[in-house]
């Protein structure tokens, strides 16, 4: 009924909605006394300085959230960082062992391949820390160390809030991490943190795009195709972006990182084909920036439409975007917290405008637990 969508004509705008509470959610209870703490932790302080490398294995929309894993725990941890399908990771034969973390991030924590894919991390003597939304759920529960999100139940099929949930989990994972193995003292887990409890406040800040976004989604809802362009942690964004469209819509999308774009994307580009670019921040990141804004330039002098999403202030985008939506500034790593909002809302709304059942879109099931 209306009413249980709280207003709203679909689930996915309710829960797009509510995706400052469910950070908050995610955060609440996960820094005390100094540091970060799990829900389940069957790991000694001893295992956790002894792990030498990290895999992140996830399906769908988690799998992006894992691919943003990589950026914190790299940079915060200094163990290297595999991210891998878990219909991938668990056919081949990757290398394990007792020192090997396998991150399974899954909301269901029932689909089957991630599922899988811990069971196999757990024959060969690897550790498993699972991020998961659904209590007492199977992946959790063969799991070695359990974060759950805490973002509460999504109805709508396509995950929004528990994917910035995921994001957040995965960088107090590595917060978590870094703590225990030293390469981040208590003064500096503690600073990191409290950016992350901040973004409750920037992601509500960010729903002021969504009538924007409703309104763009009409326009562009006869498009063939649209395209994503990201780099750095801009590029995981690009390609859930470009995922939510599909899912929804029914339309090819697909993401790239904004650096291949000569390498390929750039000859699908033609006259109005809209084409949305994640910016990274002026200040933050001056050289990426830079390179980004010739991206642009290119593009859109081959007739490309550009939606550009940029941190707001950046006036030095507006002569190339076609249409600019403003995202509020914050630190590098966190900004696909805000820069996801506005591309969920995109899709959602070509979705609409094209006829479609947002909350249950065709061949799509929540949760995969067959192959
Ligand atoms: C399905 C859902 C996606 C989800 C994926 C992984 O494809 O439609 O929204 O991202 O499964 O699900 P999980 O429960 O493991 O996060």
């Amino acid at each position: 009924s209306a009413a249980e969508k709280g207003g709203h004509d679909y689930f996915m705008l309710k829960e797009i909605e509510e995706q400052p509470g469910a950070l908050e959610n995610t955060l609440r209870g996960h820094f005390h006394d100094g540091g970060i703490i799990l829900d389940e932790q069957r790991l000694t302080e001893q295992d956790l300085r002894d792990i030498d490398k990290v895999f992140v294995v996830a399906c769908g929309t988690a799998y992006h959230s894992g691919l943003l894993a990589k950026y914190a725990i790299e940079h915060w941890c200094r163990i290297p960082v595999e991210v891998e399908l878990a219909s991938e990771f668990r056919y081949r034969d990757p290398v394990l062992g007792r020192d090997t973390l396998v991150v399974a991030i899954s909301q269901s924590g029932e689909t089957a391949d991630t599922l899988e894919a811990v069971r196999h991390a757990r024959t060969q003597r690897a550790r498993v820390l699972a991020i998961c939304n659904t209590n007492g759920a199977q992946i959790p529960r063969e799991s070695d160390a359990v974060l759950y999100t805490h973002a509460g139940p999504e109805i709508g099929v396509a995950a929004t809030k528990t994917f910035v949930s995921q994001i957040a989990a995965n960088y107090l994972v590595g917060l978590a991490l870094a703590q225990a193995r030293g390469t981040k003292y208590a003064d500096e887990v503690a600073r990191e943190f409290s950016a992350l409890a901040a973004m409750p406040e920037a992601v509500r800040q960010t729903l002021g795009t969504v009538d924007q976004m409703r309104a763009l989604g009409q326009k562009l809802a006869d498009s063939k195709a649209v395209l994503f362009l990201g780099r750095h942690v801009g590029y995981p964004i690009a390609l859930e972006g470009a995922l939510k469209l599909k899912e929804l819509a029914y339309m090819h999308a697909e993401g790239f990182a904004a650096g291949e774009l000569k390498h390929g994307p750039i000859a699908l580009i033609e006259d109005g084909l809209p084409v949305v670019v994640v910016m990274p921040s002026a200040k933050g990141r001056a050289l990426l920036h830079s390179k980004m804004l010739s991206n642009i330039r290119e593009i859109q002098a081959r007739g490309a439409r550009t939606i550009v999403i940029a941190e707001e202030g950046d006036e030095t985008v507006r002569p190339f975007a076609d249409e600019l939506v403003e995202i509020p500034a914050v630190p590098t790593l966190l900004q696909p917290l805000v820069s996801t909002v506005p591309l969920q809302v995109l899709a959602a709304e070509i979705a609409r405008a094209r006829g479609y059942d947002v909350d249950k879109p065709r061949n799509l099931a929540k949760s995969v637990t067959v192959e």
